[in-house]
């Protein structure tokens, strides 16, 4: 039997992916448990369930942090490991952004992402959750999280079946698409936009009398035995990120890092 593994959680909204984390936790389902939550909003209704069952909170509030940076700038300094230029280079979300709107993007961020990392740095963790957290990650994060190579260690779960509808309305943007099944998408966390090596991934059926809120709701059922059934295989140490090679018809090299779920528990 492996150690339980220590899982830090951030969230935006109303923590039902958080709950049913913590219920599989707490029914041995996952041999881990929940050390902290955070979010980037003191709103977010999920911070309320995480105290009442006894689980560490804290905010960072990237509106606070972005609305400073923008009327009074003087009144916040960028973090001293902070290189912009690397962390453009890098970062693949914020690409179509230049000149002032980059340096905006990228300063905020940078201040809200080591807050977090401050804020995290008393629980230690082996895998970090994205609960329905609203909010991109820079490499800068990435990178201070992520600091065994090939051994990812940040999950998020995205409301479609990527790599179709990345973005923050995956359900909403599948429904108006008229597409005829929906699902719901575990991967790791990479300098993209959701676009990071797939775990698991559930689909249903969309039918002539669903609507966005019929469709949310089958969707967030599937989220919620799922993302538990991803962190299980984690906890069990069965993950393995490989980096795949194919060469397509036309002579191009199609490379690409990918999840294999080991069969057996290490
Ligand atoms: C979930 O549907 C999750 O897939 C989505 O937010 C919802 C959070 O619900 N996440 C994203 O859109 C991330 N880009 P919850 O707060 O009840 O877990």
């Amino acid at each position: 039997m492996e150690k339980p593994i220590r899982i830090g959680a951030l969230i935006s909204g109303s923590g039902s992916n958080l709950d049913a984390v913590v219920s599989a936790c707490e029914a041995g389902r996952i041999n881990g448990r929940v050390v902290f939550a955070g979010a980037d909003n003191p709103g977010a209704p999920g911070l309320e369930k995480a105290r009442k069952k006894g689980i560490p909170t804290f905010v960072v509030n990237y509106s606070d942090i972005i609305r400073t940076f923008k009327s009074d700038p003087g009144r916040l300094s960028l973090p001293a490991d902070f290189d912009a230029e690397e962390i453009a280079r890098k970062q693949a979300v914020a690409n179509h952004q230049t000149g002032e709107r980059l340096r905006v993007f990228l300063g905020t961020r940078a201040i809200a992402e080591a807050a977090l990392i401050e804020q995290m740095a008393p629980y230690p963790f082996d895998l970090l959750i994205l609960a329905g957290f609203m909010r991109n990650l820079t490499p800068y994060f990435i990178d201070r999280v992520n600091t065994d190579p090939g051994r990812p260690k940040i999950m998020n779960i995205h409301p479609a079946l990527l790599p179709a509808f990345p973005g923050t309305d995956g359900y909403g943007d599948t429904f108006r698409y008229g597409c005829k099944v929906g699902g719901c998408t575990v991967h790791f966390i990479d300098y993209g936009e959701d676009s990071g090596p797939v775990i698991g991934q559930r689909c249903f059926p969309i039918g002539e009398d669903d609507t966005i809120d019929s469709v949310r709701q089958k969707g967030l059922e599937q989220e919620w035995s799922l993302y538990p059934e991803c962190i299980r295989y984690f906890a069990e140490g069965r993950i393995h990120v490989v980096r795949q090679t194919h060469t397509l018809k036309n002579g191009r090299i199609y490379r690409r890092s990918v999840v294999k779920i080991a069969r057996d528990i290490h």
